[in-house]
Formats: structure tokens, sequence, C-alpha cells
């Protein structure tokens, strides 16, 4: 059985979909859609669909770690992909992707869980931005639980950090807006190759390494922003303008609310620092093609409204 705590989210909701696909059992954490408010604006899965592919349904909140006592009976592994980024008070990164990753880490371990695979993101560490920041607590508070865990760190999701980030823009005409001077080559992955890799680490199981947590980093293309727009253009044969604004200038090529979130990532975007290369050793081993930024480019202008 494999609890995924998250399943009501985009990633989390495809895993799920996927560990079903492959004729395993799937425990799906819920809440009461009151609790979410910000659950409908952002893409995200109908736990309907889940239970009608076969997944359990079970109500727990990461505020009380308590609440999945009883829902960890007879699981050998725990996905956890909730976070709190895309959700309000009290649902917060430090509420969700620290604590509560250390209360249900805490719960899995006495109840004898195999494998804990905590959604981490690539950049976390002690100083890094507030938005990845509670990774690197998470992690930490569930190494000292002492459950054998995975910590999967991707790189920006295509979808979020293009698709949003510079597709959102176009929406509104031929004029994308960047922030501050530095526009580091950042490395991206599309949102289905971590549920792939996701997937196949589940099914695998604890790694035999002998080390009770074992780090993942994920990344598989990557480019500035300036450069994916310059590819924007050449895709799309349209010309497109980039306008730098100082950091934490509003942004005024969307309206609210998106406009609010396109500020906040714009800034985190211009204080990413320069990709390092990394070997393409995860994508090897599990067998997974990456998709590259130039065929998520294809694909989402090919479905953008003309
Ligand atoms: N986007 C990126 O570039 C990027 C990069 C690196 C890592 N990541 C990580 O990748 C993951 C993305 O997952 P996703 O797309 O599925 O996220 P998502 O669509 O934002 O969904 C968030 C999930 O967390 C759940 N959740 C929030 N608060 C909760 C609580 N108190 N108790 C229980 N569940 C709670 C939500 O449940 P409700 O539906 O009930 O609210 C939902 O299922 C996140 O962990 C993110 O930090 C993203």
């Amino acid at each position: 059985m494999y609890l995924i705590v998250g399943a009501t989210g985009s990633l989390g909701g495809q895993v799920a979909k996927a560990i079903l696909a492959r004729g395993e059992r799937v425990r799906a954490v819920v809440r009461p859609e009151s609790s979410s408010p910000l659950r409908r604006t952002g893409r995200f899965t109908d736990p309907g669909e889940l239970r009608a592919l076969g997944a359990e349904l079970v109500e727990a909140d990461l505020k009380r770690p308590e609440s999945f006592d009883s829902h960890l009976v007879g699981v050998k592994s725990v996905l956890m992909t909730a976070s709190g980024t895309k959700r309000a008070p009290p649902d917060s990164t430090a509420a969700i992707d620290a604590n509560g990753a250390a209360g249900l880490a805490a719960a899995a371990k006495r109840e004898g869980v195999e494998h804990f695979v905590y959604m981490s993101a690539s950049g976390t560490g002690p100083d890094a931005p507030e938005l990845i920041r509670a990774k690197w607590e998470g992690e930490n508070a569930i190494r000292a639980t002492g459950q054998t865990a995975t910590f999967v760190r991707p790189a920006m999701f295509m979808q979020d950090w293009i698709g949003f980030v510079l597709g959102a823009q176009l929406q509104g005409g031929t004029r994308i807006q960047l922030m501050g001077e530095h526009d580091a080559a950042k490395w991206f992955v599309d949102e289905g190759d971590v549920v792939k890799l996701l997937t196949e680490i589940l099914l695998a199981g604890p790694p035999d390494s002998g080390e009770s947590t074992t780090v993942m980093e994920y990344a598989t293309d990557r480019a500035s922003h300036g450069e994916i727009i310059a590819r924007m253009a050449r895709i799309s044969g349209v010309p497109l303008t980039v306008e730098r604004l100082p950091i934490g200038q509003p942004v005024t090529t969307v309206a609210e609310p998106a406009a609010g979130a396109l500020t906040h990532l714009l800034a985190v975007a211009a204080a990413t620092p320069p990709a390092e290369s990394l070997p393409p050793e995860v994508t090897q081993r599990y067998g997974i093609r990456p998709r590259t930024i130039d065929d998520f480019l294809q694909r989402m202008l090919a479905a953008a409204p003309s």
C-alpha cells in the first residue's frame, strides 16, 4: 500500500494515477475542500477521479500529524508531495513542508513504514530563499526521526517557471517582463518527468545503499529566461520584447491575482544562482527520456489561443 500525501495536487495526483496504473494499491489523502481555498486556483486533482481509478480516500491534515496514525497501518511507502507553497495560511511552507513533514515522518517511523519519499527542491539549504528553505528544514527533521527516506530535489518545473512565468505574460501581448540585471542559465525539468521518477523510486522501494537517507538531485535541461524567450519568438514567428524591471517592482503584463504571484516568482528567478553541470545519471538509471525545453515550448505555443 502506498500512502500519497498531496494526492489532490497536480504532481501528487499524477503519481497516484501512475501507481494505480501499475496495479498497486494507493491510499490518497484528501482534506475537506473548505480548508483549502486556493486549491481550485491551480492545477488540481479531483479526488473522485482517484476513487474511480481504485484509490482509497482518507481524510487527514499535516497540521495534525496524529490524524495520519490509522492511515499508516499496512503502508509500505509514503510519498509526501504536499506543500504550502501554493496554499494560504495557516498552510504555510513552515507549517507543511517543514513541521508537517516532521510529524508525518515520526508517525511513519512508529508504524514501521519502509520508505518515505519526500518532495524537496533543488537549491534548498540553510540560506536558500524562503520558498524552498522549508524543504531543507523538512529534510533535516525527517532525518532526525531515523525514518528511511529519499529526498528528491527537482529543478524548476517547466510548467510553472516557463508555462506560467513566461507563457501567462504572452496572453496580454508580446512584451515579457523579467526582473533584475542578471539572468543566469537555470535548470528546469518537466513535471511529467518528475512523475515518472517518483513512480519508479516508489516502486523500487528503499535504496540498498545502507544509508538511512538518500538525496536525489533531478534536472534535465538548462537555459536562461532570456534564451527561452528568444526561442519562443523563433518557434512562434512572433517578435517578442523583453523588459527588465528592478527586483520587486510589480509586473504589469498580467492582472491580479496572477501579477502578485508572478512578481514573487520573477524575484526568486533573479536570485537563482547559475546552473552548474549535473551528470545525467538519474535519468539513465530510471530509463527516463526527459522532455527538453524546446519540446515543452513547441507544445505550449501550439496549445496557446491564437
Ligand atoms: N513547481 C516547481 O518548480 C517545484 C520545484 C521543486 C519542487 N517542487 C515541489 O513539488 C511539489 C509539487 O506538488 P503539486 O504540484 O502536487 O502541489 P500542489 O498542486 O500545490 O498541491 C499541494 C498539495 O498539498 C496538499 N496540502 C496542502 N496543505 C496540506 C495540509 N495541511 N495537509 C494535507 N495536505 C496539504 C494540498 O491539499 P489540498 O488540495 O487539500 O489543499 C495538495 O494536495 C511540491 O512539494 C513543491 O514544493 C515544485
